[in-house]
């Protein structure tokens, strides 16, 4: 059952986010207390996930660096008091604004995708007089049990550089003054639950290691390994928190760290995710010849995950526990594929109640756009609500 304080939705416009803090804190609570049993193991928040200011503030207490991919990222995690030299910076289109945005600021380093991004690095850190750490994002060739659009480690992807040719690269970075070539950083995708994928990545990292210390004699300082730990969709309430023990300890099982290696985390989903519901109410609900729709006021601009990914999300009506019938659960939006669920038992439902789509912190306010003129939905805390 979810705990989700129906008493004080009832006077809120929708739809709107809701954001559990104390859900937030635990998990946050779990993944540093689970990294910290590692050694040298560090955590960067993907700010991807979700931008919200309240929430990054809550998570830069907890003591969370930031893993940003545009400048307004970098700037996010700045405004939200998350120190430049925890911020690493990834994406393959980094702009020369945002480059100096983050050379300004101090960045602690830059996850360079391409030789031309370190041309670029280098060439504007000389103007600044200074030395840019970096780490070349490899692309390690390796995949990942979960949907085609959020894999990102194969050759077909657009991401990194494919570590055949991670020799020539280092040879042209070291040739660059400006830039000093500190770590490697890989990604393999996004909610990803088999444990075994990461193993695969750290066999690939082991190998890509021992390749350059052997050939060059050279060990680097810093592994970045990415994000992607997934969460449980199906049951957000049973299961709130994410297994961070067995991801840090697939990790420090399987990655071979030479001594005094640091090992960076780019979580975005796993901290975020269970903590936000988007609450909307019910506009209509409409017999077709074959099904019913119920259809609510939040639309796919509101979270798009459904639409993109066909991802599915729990759904709960906070109004109504009679029983259920199957429902096809739809936005106001014209396109076909603003669905937020199809053939979904839910209790009778009628115009006027308040459903909650569930495990929407991570992905959903940080995707939304105003197709239709929609507003931009606002999010509340459960400490917003209380103060009220
Ligand atoms: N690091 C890099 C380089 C990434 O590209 C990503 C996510 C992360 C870290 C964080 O991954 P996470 O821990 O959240 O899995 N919009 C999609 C997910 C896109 C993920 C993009 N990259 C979705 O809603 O499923």
């Amino acid at each position: 059952m979810n705990n989700l304080p129906i008493d004080k939705f009832g006077a809120i416009e929708t739809p709107f986010y809701y954001y559990d803090v104390d859900v937030l804190k635990r998990t946050l609570e779990c993944a540093l207390q689970e990294a910290a049993k590692h050694e040298g193991f560090h955590i960067h928040y993907a700010i991807k996930a979700n931008f919200n200011h309240k929430l990054l503030q809550i998570i830069n207490a907890a003591g969370m660096g930031a893993d940003c991919v545009s400048g307004g990222e970098v700037k996010a995690a700045l405004a939200a008091g998350i120190p430049a030299e925890k911020i690493v910076f990834a994406g393959v289109g980094k702009t020369e604004k945002e480059i100096r945005l983050s050379l300004e600021a101090g960045i602690f380093c830059f996850n360079v995708e391409s030789l031309p991004e370190a041309e670029l690095i280098n060439e504007l850190a000389a103007e600044y007089g200074k030395r840019a750490d970096i780490a070349i994002r490899v692309n390690p060739g390796v995949g990942a049990h979960t949907h085609a659009n959020i894999t990102t480690g194969l050759a077909e992807n657009k991401f990194g550089i494919n570590y055949e040719l991670l020799g020539e690269t280092i040879d042209a970075i070291e040739g660059m003054k400006n830039i000093a070539l500190v770590g490697l950083h890989f990604h393999i995708g996004s909610q990803i639950l088999e444990m075994d994928d990461f193993a695969v990545l750290c066999n690939r990292i082991n190998e890509i290691q021992e390749l350059l210390h052997s050939e060059r004699g050279l060990v680097l300082p810093h592994l970045n390994v990415g994000g992607g730990l997934g969460i449980d969709y199906n049951n957000p309430d049973g299961n709130p928190i994410p297994d961070f023990g067995s991801y840090f300890g697939t990790y420090a099982a399987n990655l071979k760290k030479y001594p005094g290696q640091q090992v960076h985390f780019e979580l975005g989903r796993s901290i975020v995710g269970q903590c936000g519901s988007l609450i909307t109410r019910v506009t209509y609900v409409k017999e077709g010849t074959c099904k019913k729709f119920v259809i609510v006021d939040a639309g796919m601009n509101d979270l798009v995950r459904p639409a993109l990914y066909q991802a599915y999300h729990e759904i709960d009506n906070l109004t109504s526990n009679s029983n259920a019938e199957s429902y096809d659960i739809v936005g106001p939006i014209c396109e076909s594929s603003d669905v937020f669920a199809k053939e979904r038992m839910l209790p009778a439902t009628k115009r006027g109640d308040i459903l909650a789509i569930r495990s929407a912190g991570a992905y959903g306010e940080a995707m939304a756009f105003g197709y239709n003129c929609r507003e931009l939905a606002k999010a509340y805390l459960s400490t917003d609500l209380v103060e009220q």
